[in-house]
């Protein structure tokens, strides 16, 4: 008897520290919040402002040394270096008035040291578990050299590839990125704190990826419904999931840079979410409102920035400027700063900072490139590779001569993508160096062009060379410089004369195999002429090259899909699956070679579409192909009418109809078909990956609260409205059944 109440007694406390835990977004703790108020009260003005500033430290410490020792600098970023760190650290610990440990960050985008796939990649796993892993082995290595602040997950949705950013997100679509924030969050910060934690931050605020033109820092014309329904909830569900900072973006948004933005920053975050974690600015954002034509001057936008909502000014240095002043003159309220200072100290405290400042620079070292840390990450490049295209040659069969050629197939830094600031090239397995390991003597190599952007006249010597192999493998794709920040294209077809290499690959008669390492989807639809299999992997990290060996040899069955639309031409940009119907939707109209001489125009029977190009991408959002086919049937809902507080229980039976084992990531779409406004025309709400033997079936049950159909209409509140809906289960956006149900 005893032993049982000792059990429940555990079992109780455990769920009251859970709950008592999680009394706010950031989780914090009355303890917590006491040592707050305290420090706070025996804060001077100038020391509350030096909290909110960061500093971008790199070289010698002892520049940084009197305004750490007087409490100017709350926050640095872009210091790696665990000796230095702990050298930062010490000063501002053991040397200042207040002792208080400094924020130290860096944007782990995908991957410290061992580097996963970027971001674009991660999201094509559609595997939140394997994304939360990697984030947690991402936070083990950093926070190991003493960073405990990521400037990650970015949950910009992307809807145009010409955004070079668009690698650093999880793509189009709003339910896909809000899982993979929630994965992300977790996995950095972990579900229990510890000295591994590495606080989030969730970025950026908001709107960023509808850039005009796609072109980077652009300005947005987000509707407060759009924003709403759209490309907040991914932000809403990060901050749920406990995400402890967040960081505005550089664009303005319908005239309001989201620097200065009340209504994002404190109506929203603040008012409707109960955030109550850190605001950063990005890089000098704040700054960036004079040129917006928002500000005045620094001591303008500092005060815009404050009263808005910032926390933390990055590298502007507004507030250590200004702020003083600001409220001496009384434009800034002494309350305001406090906030924000509470805020930052809360960070600190929940990090457990002002107890173990410091880190084992020994033990550092011994965490990165652990074995298990490569070998998530090699699992996450082969569940992210995506196969567009395969006439049965994949998977190779072990034995066969290989020709490898293109400029990614032994580019050791490009692999890596874009924002892998601590990532080693000499860590990375390229396909080229897999390939030599596991077949000695059996692959021949000729690089063809030694950088995507190269060009050349022609590829005589490649023909001949691929004519002497069984088959041929292509690496085609980017360099990693060209996506990711600032790096926008108007031009998305492979650079370079590598569409012309591959041509001369296809020359030889023998089966290619096309493999694209890409930061974004290229344009490829006049490559696929000149390969038999098309494998998309984007930017693979440091183990891509071996997890391409064990996905062309068929060790692994490709289960990637597509997170973003693959367009046919960059002019049908932005494209996306989660579109509106029109008015006008696209029914197959006439496309430009079919028209007739002096044909008259006419305003009978047009719709929405490109003469040249029709209104379909070459492949569709959810999309990917397997080694094996699977077979959707018995699609079931539990009832015909649901009320808004039901739960729809949709049963389907999945089969593996081919000869591999292989995986499915199972995808239900949902359509409103009537709104009190126009709603999209599919909405993914719900997908599970589905692991099944050759020949296998199964019947799943997926079951999507009611709830999640809700979404913020004519009356500005969010709800699920009544009336008929269609869903889909299928295994990508554009196909499948629909089956009909009533919400009452
Ligand atoms: C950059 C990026 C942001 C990054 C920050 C710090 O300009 O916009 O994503 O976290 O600066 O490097």
């Amino acid at each position: 008897m005893k032993r049982t109440k000792i059990l429940i007694m555990a079992v109780l406390a455990a769920v009251v520290s859970c709950t008592q835990h999680r009394t706010t977004t950031v989780g914090t703790t009355p303890e917590i919040e006491n040592r707050v108020e305290k420090l706070l009260s025996q804060m001077t003005l100038q020391e509350k402002i030096g909290q909110m500033n960061q500093v971008s430290a790199g070289g010698d410490v002892a520049n940084y040394a009197d305004a750490l020792r007087s409490g100017q600098i709350g926050s640095i970023l872009n210091e790696v270096d665990p000796v230095k760190i702990n050298e930062f650290q010490r000063i501002a610990v053991e040397q200042s008035r207040l002792g208080i440990p400094l924020l130290v960050a860096r944007d782990v985008i995908h991957g410290f040291h061992t580097e996963f796939p970027i971001p674009l990649g991660l999201a094509a796993t559609f595997d939140p578990e394997l994304v939360e892993e990697g984030a947690r082995v991402a936070a083990v290595e950093a926070t190991a050299q003493g960073v405990r602040w990521t400037f990650s997950p970015m949950l910009d949705i992307a809807r145009d590839p010409r955004w070079g950013r668009i690698a650093e997100g999880s793509g189009e679509d709003t339910y896909l990125d809000a899982v993979m924030a929630r994965a992300m969050v977790l996995g950095y910060q972990g579900r229990n704190l510890d000295s591994t934690s590495m606080a989030a931050c969730i970025k950026h605020f908001v709107g960023y990826g509808a850039a005009e033109g796609g072109r980077d820092y652009n300005s947005t014309y987000l509707t407060e419904r759009q924003l709403r329904n759209t490309y907040l909830p991914p932000f809403e569900e990060a901050v749920k999931a406990g995400a402890m900072t967040l960081m505005t973006s550089f664009n303005d948004n319908d005239g309001v840079p989201s620097t200065g933005n009340t209504f994002v920053l404190k109506d929203i975050l603040r008012g409707e979410w109960g955030f109550d974690g850190l605001v950063v600015t990005d890089w000098n954002s704040m700054g960036e409102m004079i040129s917006h034509g928002f500000g005045t001057d620094r001591r303008d936008v500092a005060e815009k920035a404050v009263n808005a909502g910032v926390d933390m000014d990055m590298m502007t240095f507004g507030f250590i400027s200004h702020m003083e002043d600001l409220v001496n003159s009384g434009a800034v309220k002494v309350s305001t700063i406090d906030n924000a200072v509470r805020n930052i100290l809360r960070i600190k405290f929940l990090l457990g900072l002002f107890e173990n400042p410091y880190v084992d620079v020994e033990a550092a070292k011994a965490v990165q490139y652990a074995p298990a840390h490569l070998d998530a990450a090699r699992r996450t490049a082969e569940e992210s590779a995506i196969l567009l295209k395969n006439d049965g040659i994949l998977p190779l069969k072990p034995g066969a001569r290989i020709f490898v050629t293109g400029p990614l197939a032994d580019a050791p830094h490009d692999q890596l993508g874009t924002w892998a600031f601590d990532g080693e090239k000499e860590h990375t397995v390229t396909p080229l160096k897999a390939l030599q390991a596991r077949f000695p003597g059996k692959v021949s190599y000729v690089p063809g062009l030694s950088y995507s952007r190269e060009s050349k006249p022609s590829f005589a010597g490649v023909t001949a060379a691929a004519r002497r192999a069984d088959a041929v493998l292509v690496f085609l794709g980017e360099e990693a410089i060209l996506s990711g920040e600032a790096h926008s294209l108007a031009d998305l077809n492979l650079q370079g004369s590598q569409s012309e290499l591959l041509k001369a690959a296809k020359a030889s008669g023998k089966p290619v195999v096309a493999v694209v390492m890409a930061g974004r989807p290229l344009t490829i639809e006049r490559d696929l002429p000149s390969c038999n299999a098309l494998l998309y992997s984007f930017h693979p990290g440091t183990m891509g090259g071996e997890a391409l060996a064990n996905l062309i040899f068929g060790d692994v069955n490709p289960s990637g899909k597509t997170p973003v639309t693959f367009l046919r031409t960059v002019g049908q940009a932005p494209l996306y699956y989660s579109h509106n119907m029109t008015g006008r939707p696209y029914s197959g109209q006439t496309l430009l070679a079919d028209i007739p001489l002096e044909a008259g125009q006419t305003s009978l029977g047009n719709t929405s579409y490109y003469l040249d190009y029709g209104a379909y991408p070459l492949f569709p959002f959810g999309y990917g192909l397997s080694y094996t086919t699977f077979e959707y049937s018995g699609i079931t809902l539990d009832k015909a009418e649901y009320s808004a507080d039901d739960t729809i229980r949709v049963t389907f039976t999945l089969a593996n109809t081919g000869k591999y084992d292989g995986t499915e990531v199972a995808q239900i779409y949902v359509r409103d078909l009537v709104g009190s406004i126009t709603r999209p025309v599919k909405e993914l709400k719900h997908f599970e990956r589905v692991a099944l033997k050759a020949g296998e079936s199964r019947t799943v049950e997926a079951q999507i609260p009611v709830s999640a159909l809700a979404f913020v209409g004519l009356d500005g509140t969010k709800k699920v409205e009544s009336g008929d809906f269609l869903l889909w289960v299928s295994g990508d956006s554009a196909s499948g059944e629909s089956t009909r149900f009533k919400v009452k």
